[in-house]
């Protein structure tokens, strides 16, 4: 099949159009083929949230992509995550497929981890019992998963001496959003779906924390869906960007974007990647204004 022509902004490269399961012929992790939302169907208020969206996202072996999704708020971001993670009411689909791993999604499972934007953790637990709450779920003896547990608090910046025994509002939103990715991480999931993770955060915190993600998920291999409202950070962290259109929502853009060669912090200030991601801020500030 001959290459679509592709046009280069900076460090990214935009497609000609978004490559669909067809065209891919590498195992996909992810695919959505005409994949319809609409909430409420049949009553008053039913509301088509995405529409017709198909794309794919490949298994790239022993690596596992970075995919950053951006759009306007109320586009269907989330309602894709969600479909993914198999968590209603988004899912089931109205129409369409969604698949993961080459399977029909039925439902939530333990090849997909999700990590939400409001530090989601059990208040009465400590933050060990927090970060290996799934593996207590999957009755791995206690000395087994407090030792994996520690191991997680200390790759996540946490101290094990200091911070494990700490329940959730003893800790910083910084703190809290590290336990929560740490109690996915540790499960070790194929696919890591993450809603705004960062969202809530300062922006010096949140730049350590996309250092220290990407420090970890080339640890853990895994297929990272990351919904951002921020391009730089899309930029920074994504293989790929996924830009969508207002509601309802469809992947308008998809962009494959080079690797990033140095911190988060530094790489903002490069001209290339600066290319990029005002090339994605003009295309997003014309959707807002055709809203
Ligand atoms: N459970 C639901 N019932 C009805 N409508 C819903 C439901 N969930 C989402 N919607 C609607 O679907 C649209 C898309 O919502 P979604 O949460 O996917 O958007 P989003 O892109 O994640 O937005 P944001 O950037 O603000 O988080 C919105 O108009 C929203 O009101
Ligand atoms: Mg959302």
């Amino acid at each position: 099949m001959s290459q679509p022509p592709a046009q280069v902004v900076g460090m990214g490269t935009v497609l000609d159009h978004v490559r669909t399961p067809q065209e891919v012929l590498r195992p996909h992790v992810v695919e959505f083929r005409n994949v319809t939302k609409t909430y409420n169907a049949g009553k008053t208020d039913e509301f088509t949230a995405i529409r017709d969206v198909t794309f794919v996202v490949e298994d790239v072996v022993e690596k596992g992509e970075f995919i950053c999704v951006l759009g306007p708020s109320g586009c269907g971001k989330s309602t894709i995550l969600r479909s993914i993670a198999g968590l209603e009411p988004q899912h089931p689909a109205t129409s369409g497929d969604v698949l993961v791993l080459g399977q029909p999604v039925v439902g939530p499972g333990s090849d997909r981890g999700m990590v939400f934007q409001d530090y989601t953790s059990f208040d009465h637990r400590t933050v060990l019992e927090n970060v290996t709450f799934g593996l207590e779920c999957l009755h791995m003896p206690r000395k087994q998963r407090d030792e994996l547990g520690r191991e997680w608090i200390h790759k996540m910046g946490l101290n094990v001496a200091t911070d494990a025994h700490k329940y959730p509002h003893e800790l910083s939103g910084g703190m809290r959003q590290r336990v929560a990715i740490a109690r996915t991480l540790i499960l070790k999931p194929r696919i890591i779906l993450m809603d705004e993770p960062f969202g809530a955060l300062d922006p010096l915190t949140r730049l350590n924390m996309q250092d220290l993600l990407v420090k970890l998920w080339k640890e853990v291999q895994a297929t990272v869906f990351f919904i951002t409202h921020s391009i730089e950070e899309a930029v920074f962290l994504g293989d790929r960007v996924y830009l969508m259109s207002n509601s309802p929502g469809t992947i308008l853009e998809e962009l494959k974007i080079e690797p990033a060669t140095s911190s988060a912090n530094e790489m903002q200030r490069q001209p290339k990647f600066l290319e990029a991601v005002y090339y994605i801020r003009d295309k997003i500030t014309k959707l807002e204004s055709n809203q």
